[in-house]
């Protein structure tokens, strides 16, 4: 593909660019995959409902979630290691964002620190993803570093106590290269030893939210959030927002599909909290269909990877643009104007 036209096209454009272990890193889920695959598919078990005949002559994308002003509700998910699909890494990304109009969640392990981003993309809108390391000074200290450089929301990751069963990167017998990553370098400089991903805290419960909710000045969204039960649980204990995800089907395999998810979170969280969702996004119609289901917002992880391993900064513009025209698209035929009348009839089960 020289001119992709849709994500898939990028996906392949990555394909062809990444080599292994990066290829199955990026592209690779737990288990038998099939939560990751039931993402993608559970897209094709809706059907869109359109209403005719009411003036969509002029059709905006923008959105507003937790005091973000979006030109489009589609974020860019929090994803480690980004140096290892493209040598400029985050800074790309957050730039294709800011030139999208839409806004970034930095991983932990980013391959850059927080103020790297910032200053390297001074207009973009960034969110910082915590994973909360046994080490809670330091966990305290890079919280407070990523609010100073302008962090808009904090997203707590909740579904990573322990690392899934990715057997695609079990077979590469590969380790990841933590001394590209800054935040795990400043868990080593601090006395922290073991593996990258066991310096994280499987401890952590409920009142690790409240702790961190009332301690920040900004938005705190759980990710991770799969049951009403805990959409519940997160407004009890302070947060503003969760993201209904599965993180990519890397986790724990066997779970459902978040789309499936996110009904009975919409429905539990009411008006208190607002409601993303990711996993399987690829199309406009998708983000459309997410959003008449409840959600204000949503992100999109290996697409924004597929954009930057294709072709850096313009990549993930691209992939970034393509959902934005896509969505317009499917907007205006749903008879839509904007993706606040987006509604529950229209979308209904195959
Ligand atoms: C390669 C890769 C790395 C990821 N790294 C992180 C991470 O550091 N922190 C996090 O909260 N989620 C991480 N995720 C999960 C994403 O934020 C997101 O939940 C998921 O990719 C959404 O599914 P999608 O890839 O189908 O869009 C990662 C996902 C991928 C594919």
């Amino acid at each position: 593909v020289d001119d992709p036209v849709c994500l898939a096209d990028y996906e392949r454009l990555a394909e062809e660019r990444l080599e292994e272990p990066w290829l199955g890193y990026f592209a690779g889920g737990a288990g038998d995959e099939r939560t990751m695959a039931d993402n993608v598919e559970a897209f094709g078990r809706l059907r869109l409902r359109p209403r005719v005949l009411r003036d969509v002559g002029d059709v905006s994308t923008r959105v507003t979630t937790l005091g973000l002003d979006l030109a489009l509700p589609v974020l860019v998910a929090p994803v480690a290691y980004q140096r290892r699909a493209h040598p400029d890494g985050e800074a790309a990304t957050a730039r294709a964002t800011a030139a999208a109009g839409t806004a970034m969640c930095v991983s932990t392990l980013a391959t850059a620190t927080v103020e790297e981003v910032a200053s390297a993309a001074p207009d973009a809108t960034l969110l910082h993803q915590l994973y909360v390391f046994r080490d809670r000074g330091l966990t305290v200290e890079l919280v407070e570093r990523a609010v100073a450089a302008g962090c808009r929301a904090v997203v707590l990751t909740a579904d990573l106590p322990v690392v899934g069963k990715r057997e695609r990167e079990l077979r590469g017998a590969w380790a990841l290269p933590e001394q590209e990553v800054p935040a795990v370098a400043a868990a080593r400089a601090r006395g922290s030893a073991g593996h990258a991903l066991s310096l994280f805290d499987p401890t952590v419960d409920w009142r690790y939210l409240e702790e961190l909710s009332s301690s920040v000045d900004v938005p705190v969204l759980v990710k991770g959030v799969l049951t009403g039960e805990d959409a519940v649980l997160a407004a009890e204990h302070g947060a503003a927002g969760v993201v209904v995800s599965n993180h990519g089907g890397r986790q724990l395999d066997g779970v459902g599909a978040t789309l499936d998810a996110l009904p009975e979170v919409v429905e539990a969280a009411g008006d208190r909290l607002q409601v993303w969702l990711d996993g399987g996004v690829r199309r406009g119609s998708h983000v459309a269909a997410a959003l008449a289901l409840g959600a204000s917002a949503v992100l999109v992880g290996r697409p924004a990877v597929w954009g930057l391993a294709a072709a850096g900064e313009e990549g993930v513009r691209g992939v970034l643009e393509i959902l934005r025209d896509e969505l317009e698209t499917a907007l205006a035929l749903l008879g839509c104007r904007s993706p606040a009348e987006l509604r529950r009839a229209h979308v209904a089960p195959a």
